[in-house]
């Protein structure tokens, strides 16, 4: 029903923000080992300055919970003196900070131009097929959470996926998908082939 002679106010015509909240999450504190963590962080920044350490803190967060919650943010909050707000802008900012829980691997494929231009694209829907999820999703084993990402400074070794942040795999092909996936069930991030994965050598131990 409308108030307007021609205007339809169906539900499906009023505007949805995309825009979707953090998980709200349990009550959050540190654990003792990871608030000597932030104490010896945010030591190093003058005491008027604490929130400098927001980074660390939120990292330490995502390492203790495996992603930030509403609840963690307004303990960080606390913990650098500004406003759960301010905190939040941080979080969104950064793709990196995940705000609701992820899998065990989240792979992060780059999509911008060189990855785009040697297929990366193909890798996200041979990854999308294989797990069953949309990129965003988490397959329902809980195991992968499927993401993409912008350059990751490995240009020459396109298309490259990231996983958990801190590892890569370069040059992933659609085919080789399969056993990328079941190397990394197998055997972790040891499975992984790039240069920048702490003890691999460069090169491609996908194949
Ligand atoms: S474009 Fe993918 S790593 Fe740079």
């Amino acid at each position: 029903m409308s108030f307007h002679p021609q205007m339809d106010y169906a539900p499906a015509r009023f505007h949805r923000s995309a825009r979707r909240l953090a998980d709200q999450g349990e009550p959050f504190a540190f654990t003792p080992e990871r608030q000597a963590a932030f104490d010896r962080s945010v030591a190093r920044y003058p005491a008027d300055r604490r929130r400098s350490a927001i980074l660390a803190a939120l990292y330490l967060v995502q390492e203790q919970q495996g992603y930030v919650s509403r609840q963690a943010m307004r303990f960080v909050a606390t913990q650098v003196a500004c406003t759960p707000a301010e905190v939040e802008d941080v979080v969104t900012y950064y793709v990196m900070y995940y705000r609701r829980p992820v899998g065990t691997y989240v792979l992060a494929v780059c999509r911008t131009l060189s990855c785009a231009l040697n297929g990366a694209e193909r890798v996200t829907e041979a990854l999308a097929e294989a797990l069953g999820v949309e990129p965003g999703g988490t397959d329902a084993t809980g195991t992968f959470t499927l993401t993409e990402f912008e350059c990751l400074g490995a240009c020459d070794r396109a298309p490259v996926v990231m996983v958990n942040n801190e590892h890569w795999q370069e040059r992933l092909t659609p085919d080789r998908v399969p056993r990328f996936l079941e190397d990394l069930r197998a055997r972790g991030l040891a499975a992984l082939g790039g240069c920048l994965h702490a003890g691999a050598e460069p090169g491609d131990r996908a194949s």
